[in-house]
């Protein structure tokens, strides 16, 4: 991401980042690096999280507004500050729930207000840019959870950044999201893949994993004993936020005070699975309907990983078409993505073990 950021600065192509992944697995944490990173390449930086609702062109005027005052700020933009924020004005009020951009602020008509999204915000982003490349800095937005965003508003995005990215421009985005966010199409997907790498993010290795447990235990003078590490990345599968839950609780448990042992662990494995059930689990099936919470325990029981949704609907007893708008209800609440074409999975690492605990006997 650096040397993307270094290369875009000197007016050369530098590949920004797509991170995929399930849930929990350290996207927001890495999105969070860029931030520092591109500060330190003094980017002016925002960072928007896409809500539910999939809304996206509004949060990114915003965003651009608030990087314009601060570019005005730092570097005495004057009245191209005003023609830029003017170009905003234009975009926002053509889009629903368009900041309010400010009243001694003039529209300027042409750029970014004929309607089309994917030109508008082509505009958008090259105004942006030359601002920056003419002050000498650089602007990146970095987009979380961006699977909420439907695809024809990503594709406009793609194209938008692509314009920019094409006349050489300081400015780019980086996302994450879960894996269906990979899914673009035509054009958009032959762009993207020339601006963006797309790493996936996924659990840890073995040293990674035991590197997480035991060097912050090592800062506090206490060890892990080998057996006890095996244990936690036997029931984590190296899943950072799990590694995270499971060492807490095992340090709560041990009886210390300088050693975290097998034993301490294994004492620790209820609380830190009710914990984690409690919390991380429960919150995501808090809005499922009945049929669809149905659904996910049939998907539970046809294993962990993929499934696919025909063996689902045979465990239900039930036509595969008409269990489609369950199956989408729980695609658009981002529990589920399809991996591949007739095949459904978990977006949330283990949830199938959840379903099996939070729903013991099935059918019930
Ligand atoms: N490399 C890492 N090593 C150790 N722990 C990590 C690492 N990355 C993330 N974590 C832990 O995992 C937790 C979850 O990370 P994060 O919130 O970034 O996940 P995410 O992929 O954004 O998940 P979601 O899809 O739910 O938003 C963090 O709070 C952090 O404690
Ligand atoms: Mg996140």
């Amino acid at each position: 991401m650096d040397i993307a950021l270094q290369r875009l600065l000197l007016g050369r192509d530098g590949r920004s980042a797509m991170l995929t992944g399930l849930r929990g697995v350290g996207k927001t944490v890495l999105l969070n690096e860029f931030e520092l990173v591109a500060q330190g390449r003094g980017y002016f930086h925002e960072h928007i999280e896409v809500s539910e609702d999939g809304e996206l062109p509004g949060r990114l005027a915003s965003a651009f507004r608030r990087v314009l005052l601060a570019m005005d700020a730092r570097c005495r933009l004057g009245d191209r500050a005003r023609k830029a924020l003017g170009v905003l004005k234009a975009f926002s009020i053509r889009i629903p729930n368009g900041p309010e951009v400010g009243v001694d602020v003039d529209a300027v008509s042409g750029p970014a207000d004929s309607g089309d999204l994917p030109s508008d915000l082509a505009g958008l982003f090259v105004e942006m840019g030359e601002v920056a490349r003419d002050h000498g800095t650089g602007v990146l937005v970095t987009i979380d959870e961006l699977h909420y965003v439907d695809l024809r508003t990503l594709e406009a995005l793609v194209v938008g950044v692509h314009r920019a990215t094409q006349r050489m421009l300081p400015i780019t985005i980086a996302g994450a999201g879960l894996p269906s966010l990979a899914t673009l199409t035509g054009e958009a997907k032959s762009y993207a893949e020339r601006m963006f790498r797309y790493p996936t993010i996924g659990s840890l290795s073995p040293q990674q994993s035991s590197d997480a447990l035991t060097l912050p235990a090592r800062d506090e003078s206490v060890r892990w004993n080998d057996d006890a590490i095996v244990r936690v990345l036997e029931v984590t599968g190296g899943y950072p936020y799990f590694l995270q839950e499971f060492g807490k609780q095992a340090w709560d448990a041990a009886d210390g005070p300088s050693e975290i042992t097998l034993d301490d662990v294994e004492r620790s494995l209820p609380a830190a699975t009710a914990e984690l059930d409690d919390g991380f689990f429960r919150v995501r099936i808090g809005r499922t309907s009945d049929a669809e919470r149905a659904y996910l325990r049939a998907m539970a029981e046809c294993g962990p990983g993929a499934v696919r949704s025909s063996d689902v609907a045979q465990v239900l007893g039930r036509k595969i078409t008409a269990l489609g708008p369950v199956r989408d209800g729980l695609m658009k609440k981002a529990l589920c993505y399809s991996p591949r074409w007739g095949e459904i999975e978990f977006t949330v690492p283990m949830f199938d073990q959840f379903m099996k605990r939070w729903l013991p006997t099935f059918p019930a």
